[in-house]
């Protein structure tokens, strides 16, 4: 690794060590706490290292337009940012990153917001916005001379580790909780060849069991308490950052789950302030479900200094995760960006996923959660109409179709879930209908399906 530009800085206590020589669990071996990549060379004004924003920029612009492999990756892109690796041809790229910046014209009208687009990471290679820490910590894993990788996973982690790893060669180790992932990603990691075991715990439990495992077997350590998995998934910051021509949005809404993006995000704008490429912060909110809203609790409870870990249940089965292991880090990009933590419940959620179908944007549930937040900060005043605001959406629809289609069926929520939203509930709902093969059959129910919305 490129020990020269990057060194790991403790979140905690602020102890600074080579990256070659983080553990494997990646926390400080005198406080506990998570590390951060750092740059040095950045904090000299005028010196070699540190980049200059106009060159980036056109750079940047300039390697949409190349044939290099690296170029057409949204992650290696903007390397010059991600200094982790010694040779660049050590990267292992499914071409991530480049995802597409959507606007949202009739939800910005139903909230009466001038300005709202998904930033849509779930259209990754794996469908998700793992895909971009995977492609820059499986590289440095490669680059390290490991054969082995492994994660604890609610499932898109596992998908995108074990498809980088297959890339690359290497084997991959999945941990999953039993019975509490979505098939599609299931499906994926088997896919790509990883070896899946199906705990009898949660989330939480699996990544306890790893922790001991990477400890005692030469296994390199790839669950987002690895700092280098933040590099990569700050690039969507910048790719935002650059659509909007440098001038970056008023609010950003990211869900929350380990708490490890909205972290690699702020990271991206910070870095992008100190450099120069950027004038200001956006806001950054992160929005739990309630179910699993630990972080929420912490703010309420302790003013965001302490957190105590809940027992986490969701449909959103992707952020089911009681124990965020990024938190502090999450805290600091809300306190700094002047953003806002809250929570959802199961009924917003479903709603807020259709009404996204309806724009004909998919996504995965626990990306849903933004617009759900958004109405929330809205209706508090907490976003102004004037404000441009960007939903991180963090999944593809198709990772977990079961749950659409429960929607739809009217048997995804309980009714007690559903009775506050009924009215909305009923007019997204398009369950799909048995019609006889005739003609004039589907024309008579399409005159009655007609008839019901008028
Ligand atoms: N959205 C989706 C679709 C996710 O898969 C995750 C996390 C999150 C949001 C939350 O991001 O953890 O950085 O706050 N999924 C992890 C996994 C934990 O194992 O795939 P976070």
């Amino acid at each position: 690794m490129n020990d020269n530009l990057h060194q790991l800085c403790c979140f905690g206590c602020g102890v600074r060590i080579p990256g070659s020589k983080a553990g494997s669990i990646f926390r400080c071996a005198d406080c506990g706490d998570l590390f951060e990549v750092e740059y040095p060379g950045w904090g000299l004004v005028g010196g070699t290292d540190r980049p200059n924003p106009g060159a980036l920029k056109w750079l940047w612009r300039e390697r949409r337009a190349s044939s290099e492999q690296l170029d057409h990756s949204g992650v290696w892109r903007f390397r010059e940012l991600l200094p982790i690796l010694d040779n660049f041809g050590n990267a292992v790229t499914l071409r991530e990153g480049n995802t597409p910046l959507y606007h949202l014209p009739r939800a910005a009208r139903a909230l009466g917001v001038d300005q709202l687009f998904a930033k849509h990471q779930g259209m990754n290679p794996t469908g998700s916005f793992k895909d971009t820490g995977m492609t820059a910590a499986l590289s440095v894993a490669k680059e390290r001379g490991y054969e082995w990788v492994a994660c604890a996973s609610t499932g898109n982690t596992s998908a995108a580790m074990a498809a980088y790893a297959a890339r690359a060669g290497m084997r991959s180790l999945v941990l999953i909780p039993q019975g509490k992932i979505a098939w599609g990603k299931l499906a994926q990691s088997m896919d790509y060849g990883a070896v899946t075991c199906q705990l009898q715990t949660d989330f939480d439990g699996c990544v306890k069991v790893l922790s001991t495992i990477v400890q005692e077997a030469p296994i390199y350590l790839l669950n987002s308490v690895n700092p280098y998995r933040l590099e990569g998934q700050k690039t969507p910051a910048l790719e935002i950052a650059e659509a909007f021509d440098w001038a970056v949005p008023e609010h950003i809404l990211v869900p929350g789950g380990n708490l490890a993006n909205n972290a690699a995000l702020g990271k991206g704008f910070r870095e992008m302030k100190a450099l120069g490429l950027i004038s200001r912060l956006p806001k950054i909110s992160v929005i739990q479900a309630e179910g699993a809203n630990p972080l929420v609790r912490s703010f309420a409870s302790h003013g965001g200094k302490a957190i105590e870990p809940v027992q986490a249940n969701t449909r959103a089965t992707a952020i089911r995760i009681g124990n965020p292991a990024s938190w502090r880090k999450a805290v600091r990009v809300i306190e700094e960006t002047g953003g806002w933590c809250l929570d959802v419940s199961e009924g917003e959620i479903a709603v807020a996923k259709a009404e996204l179908g309806r724009e004909g944007i998919g996504c995965e549930p626990a990306s849903a959660v933004t617009l759900a937040g958004l109405k929330k900060l809205v209706a508090g005043g907490m976003v102004a109409p004037s404000d441009t605001v960007v939903l991180l959406l963090t999944g593809h629809t198709l990772k977990d179709a079961d749950y659409t289609i429960d929607f739809h069926r009217g048997t995804l929520l309980e009714p007690e879930e559903a009775a506050p939203l009924a009215p909305q509930i009923e007019a997204l709902r398009r369950n799909a209908i048995e019609v006889e093969a005739t003609p004039a059959a589907v024309l008579k129910a399409l005159a009655e399906i007609q008839a019901r919305w008028v």
